[in-house]
C-alpha cells in the first residue's frame, strides 16, 4: 500500500471549459440569427412529422421520417430532415420501403467494446449513411444509464456506468456530427423505464442525479458536442422533463454552458409558456403528435401577451441556428447516393466482434475445433440474427429474415432478424459438419445432441421500446431447452441474442456462454468468427448480470403487464423513488454486499493477461495510473485493465478510468492514463460544485468491477470544482 499527497493548483473547471465552435462558423449562424424577424422565429421552433404517424403519407418536402423542417425561403437554408436513430438509419413507420441501412449491433455492444475509437468509427459510419439518404439529423446518442435489467430499451443505450456511457455515447456523437449530420443526444433525463414513461415521476435528489445520469449526459455532452439534446417523456421530480427549467436551464444551459438547442422528444412537450420559459427550443413534431402545437400560433400569442419574453424566443431561434452552422450543415448539404454496404458491413462486424462478451469457457469449449461435428440449435441461427424493437429499429436489408406475416399488429411490431446467418458463416469457417436444429421440439434436438461433439444454442430474448420486460428470464421454454440439451451433450454452448442481462438457471451445466447482445446487420459472421477464434473476444460486461430480480433496488416494476403497448406506457402516472440514487449497478450491488452472476466490467479472453508495475501518481491534474500488461497466452488478445475508485466515505466503488491494450502473444506493454477527477467527488447540491473529500482514497487495478485486484491508497487534500 502506498500513500501519497496530492497537490492539486488548477481548478478542474478549467478543464471542463465548452470549446467554441470556428470562429467562421460562429459570425455566419450570429449574422443569420441576428437577421431573423419575429415570424422567421415562430417559424422555425417547432417541427413537423416527416410521416408515417397518422397515415403512410408523407409531406411535401419530407424524406418520409421522424420530422422535418422547411426554413423560411429567404434564408436559404437546407431543410431539416431527421432521422431515427442511434444503431443506423431507421424507418420504424415503413414508409421508405426501399431504403438500404447497414445496423450497428445494439449500444450495450459497442459500450462492451469499452472502445472510444470503435464508438466513433460506428458513429461515423452511421452519419455517413444518414447523408446519403439525405437526412441532415440523427435522433442519436441514447445515454440513459440502465438502471433496470429489464427495461426495454437498454439495448440503445450505453449501460450502467456515467464514464463508460459518457465516453461511449459522446465518441459515438463525434462520429456522427464528423459527417455533417448533427446528433441529439437522449433522452434527458432519467427516462429509465418505458413503463409509464409518459406518466411517472422519476424522482431523485438533485446530487445523486449529477452524480449518475447526468453525469453521462454531462461527460458525453463534452466529447461529442450533440447540435441538439433531446428532453425526454416522463417527468422528473414531478415536472415533465421538458417543462424543467433545472434540468434544461440550470444544469444544461448554465452549469454546462450548452449552446446548442433542446428538442422534445415526440410528444413530451406539454405546454408552451412553460417549456420555453424553462428552456425548450423547439417543439418536435407537435402537428402530428401532440394534444396541440404548443410552439405554434400559442407560442406567438405567449410572445404577444409577454408571457415568454422576445429575447427568450431569439435565443431559441438562435440556438437552432448555431447548432446547424456548427455542424456545418449549409455548407455539406446531403448528396443522395447508394450506400456501401460491403464497407458499412466490415464495420458493424468490427463493432460486434469487440463487443460480444464471452462469460464462460469451461475446459476451453471454444475455440470450437476445426474439424468437430457441431450441432447448432434455436434461435432463427439459420436465417439470422435478432434485433431490438422500437424507433431505433434499423429495416432488415432484403426484409425480415424470420418474416411475420400479420401486417395488423400493432405499435411496436414485431421482432426483426437481419439476415446474417451465423449457421452459413459458421459453415463458411470448418471442414467440420454443421447441422442445425430449431429446438422447437426439446426430444429430437436433444437426440442430435447426443450425436455431436459440440451444441451451440442460440437463445434470443426480444426487446423494445415501449415495454419493459416482467422478469429476467430467457422466453419461450428456452431455459428447458438449455437444460435438456446439456443432460444429453457434455459440451455446450450457448450464444445469448438479448437486449439486457438474463438469468442463467443452466450456467452450471453448459461450458461456454457468448453474450453477443443484438449484434446487428454482420451479426451471424462476427458470432461465427468469434466461436471459431479467428478473432479473440475481447468485449466486457457494461452492465451487471444479477442473479434475481430480488437482487435489484425494484423487485417489481409496476405496470409492466399491461396488455398493449400504449397501456404500459401510460400505466398509472406513478411517483417512482430511484432508491438507489446514484449507486447504479455495480454500485449498487456493492452497497448491499451482493454477489452478482456476472459483475460489470467481467469479460474473458482465449489469452491470459498478467499485471504488474501498477502504480498511482498524483499531480496538478489529478491521479494518473500506470501499469503493465504482459500477454502470457499464445493467441493474440486485447487486454481491458479497469481501476475502480473507492472515497474515503466508504460510499460504493466507481470506474475511474480504463485502458484498452492490444497485445500479440507474449507481448506486454506499460500503460499511462488519468482518472476523470468526478468520479472522485460528491455533487454538492447546496452549492452547485463537485467537492472532493480530503482522505484515503482506494485505486483499485481490477478485471472486473467485483476482482479484489491490487489495490493502493492515496491521500487526496479537499477540492471543489464547478460543473
Ligand atoms: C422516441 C425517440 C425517437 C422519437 C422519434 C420517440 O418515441 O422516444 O427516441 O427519436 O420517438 O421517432
Amino acid at each position: 500500500m502506498i500513500n501519497k499527497r496530492i497537490g492539486w493548483l488548477v481548478s478542474a473547471s478549467l478543464w471542463l471549459t465548452f470549446p467554441a465552435f470556428a470562429q467562421d462558423t460562429t459570425t455566419d449562424a450570429e449574422r443569420m440569427a441576428g437577421s431573423l424577424s419575429l415570424e422567421d422565429q415562430l417559424d422555425i421552433v417547432h417541427s413537423r412529422a416527416g410521416g408515417g404517424f397518422d397515415s403512410t403519407s408523407v409531406p411535401d418536402g419530407a424524406l418520409g421520417s421522424a420530422a422535418f423542417l422547411k426554413f423560411p425561403a429567404h434564408l436559404h437554408l437546407p431543410t431539416l430532415e431527421y432521422s431515427d436513430a442511434g444503431l443506423g438509419v431507421g424507418d420504424p413507420r415503413n414508409v421508405r420501403p426501399h431504403g438500404v441501412a447497414v445496423s450497428l449491433p445494439s449500444g450495450l455492444a459497442t459500450a462492451s467494446t469499452w472502445d472510444t475509437t470503435m464508438a466513433e468509427q460506428g458513429g461515423r459510419m452511421i452519419g455517413h449513411e444518414a447523408w446519403q439518404t439525405g437526412f441532415n439529423i440523427l435522433l442519436a446518442g441514447g445515454a440513459n444509464l440502465t438502471r433496470d435489467p429489464r427495461n426495454g430499451r437498454n439495448f440503445e443505450y450505453a449501460g450502467e456506468d456515467p464514464l463508460l456511457t459518457g465516453r461511449i455515447v459522446g465518441a459515438t456523437i463525434a462520429g456522427v456530427q464528423s459527417q455533417h449530420v448533427l446528433s441529439t443526444i437522449k433522452h434527458f433525463a432519467l427516462n429509465d423505464l418505458e413503463t409509464s414513461r409518459m406518466t411517472m415521476s422519476a424522482n431523485m435528489d438533485a446530487a445523486a442525479m449529477r452524480e449518475s445520469d447526468l453525469l453521462a449526459f454531462e461527460i458525453a455532452i463534452e466529447i461529442g458536442h450533440p447540435g441538439s439534446v433531446m428532453c425526454a417523456y416522463n417527468r422528473v421530480n414531478d415536472l415533465y422533463a421538458c417543462d424543467s427549467a433545472y434540468l434544461l436551464t440550470k444544469t444544461l444551459k448554465q452549469d454546462w454552458h450548452y449552446p446548442g438547442f433542446v428538442m422534445s422528444d415526440w410528444g413530451a412537450d406539454h405546454t408552451t409558456a412553460r417549456a420555453a420559459l424553462a428552456g425548450l427550443d423547439q417543439e418536435s413534431a407537435g402537428d402530428a403528435i401532440d394534444a396541440r402545437l404548443f410552439f405554434g400560433p400559442a407560442l406567438a400569442d405567449a410572445v404577444h401577451d409577454g408571457v415568454v419574453p422576445k429575447d427568450r424566443l431569439a435565443d431559441m431561434a438562435r440556438r437552432i441556428i448555431r447548432s446547424v452552422y456548427a455542424v456545418g450543415l449549409p455548407s455539406h448539404p446531403p448528396v443522395i447516393g447508394p450506400v456501401d454496404e460491403r464497407r458499412d458491413m466490415a464495420t458493424a462486424q468490427h463493432d460486434e466482434e469487440e463487443g460480444a462478451v464471452l462469460l464462460q469457457n469451461t475446459h476451453n469449449v471454444l475455440p470450437l475445433r476445426p474439424n468437430a461435428r457441431i450441432l447448432v440449435v434455436g434461435g432463427h441461427a439459420d436465417a439470422g440474427v435478432l434485433s431490438g424493437g422500437g424507433s431505433s429499429q434499423v429495416p432488415a436489408i432484403g426484409g425480415n429474415a424470420v418474416p411475420v406475416h400479420d401486417k395488423t399488429l400493432p405499435w411496436p411490431g414485431a421482432p426483426v432478424y437481419f439476415p446474417d446467418s451465423p449457421v452459413k458463416a459458421m459453415q463458411s469457417l470448418t471442414q467440420g459438419s454443421i447441422t442445425y436444429d430449431p429446438g422447437t421440439d426439446l426430444q429430437r434436438a436433444a437426440y442430435a445432441a447426443r450425436h455431436a461433439d459440440t451444441v451451440v444454442v442460440f437463445a434470443t430474448k426480444w426487446a423494445t421500446e415501449s415495454l419493459d420486460a416482467p422478469d429476467l428470464s430467457l422466453p419461450d421454454h428456452q431455459d428447458a431447452l438449455i437444460a435438456a440439451l446439456a443432460e444429453a451433450n457434455p459440451h455446450v454452448v450457448v450464444v445469448l441474442e438479448t437486449g439486457n442481462p438474463v438469468v442463467m438457471p443452466w450456467r452450471d451445466r453448459v461450458e461456454g456462454i457468448l453474450e453477443a447482445w443484438y449484434p446487428g446487420s454482420a451479426g451471424g459472421r462476427a458470432i461465427a468468427n468469434l466461436l471459431y477464434g479467428r478473432v479473440n473476444p475481447s468485449g466486457h460486461l457494461p452492465m451487471t448480470f444479477p442473479r434475481s430480480a430480488a437482487q435489484l433496488p425494484r423487485a417489481d416494476i409496476a405496470g409492466v403487464k399491461a396488455t398493449t403497448a400504449f397501456d404500459v406506457q401510460f400505466f398509472t402516472d406513478q411517483e417512482l423513488f430511484f432508491r438507489e440514487g446514484s449507486d447504479v449497478g455495480y454500485r449498487w450491488f456493492d452497497r448491499q454486499r451482493q454477489t452478482p452472476l456476472f459483475p460489470f466490467g467481467y469479460g474473458l479472453s482465449y489469452t491470459d493477461f498478467q499485471f504488474s508495475g501498477f502504480d498511482v501518481q498524483t499531480d496538478a491534474r489529478g491521479l494518473t495510473v500506470q501499469l503493465t500488461v504482459r500477454n502470457t497466452g499464445h493467441m493474440a488478445g486485447t487486454a481491458v485493465p479497469q481501476i475502480y475508485i473507492s472515497l474515503p466515505d466508504g460510499t460504493a466503488r466507481r470506474l475511474g478510468g480504463w485502458q484498452r491494450v492490444p497485445l500479440a502473444a507474449g507481448e506486454s506493454r506499460t500503460v499511462t492514463f488519468s482518472i476523470e477527477p468526478r468520479i472522485l467527488a460528491h455533487f454538492d447540491a447546496n452549492k452547485d460544485q463537485w467537492s472532493i473529500p480530503a482522505g484515503a482514497y482506494t485505486v483499485r487495478l481490477a478485471q472486473d468491477a467485483f476482482d479484489n485486484g491490487r489495490v493502493q491508497t492515496v491521500s487526496l487534500p479537499a477540492l471543489t470544482m464547478l460543473p
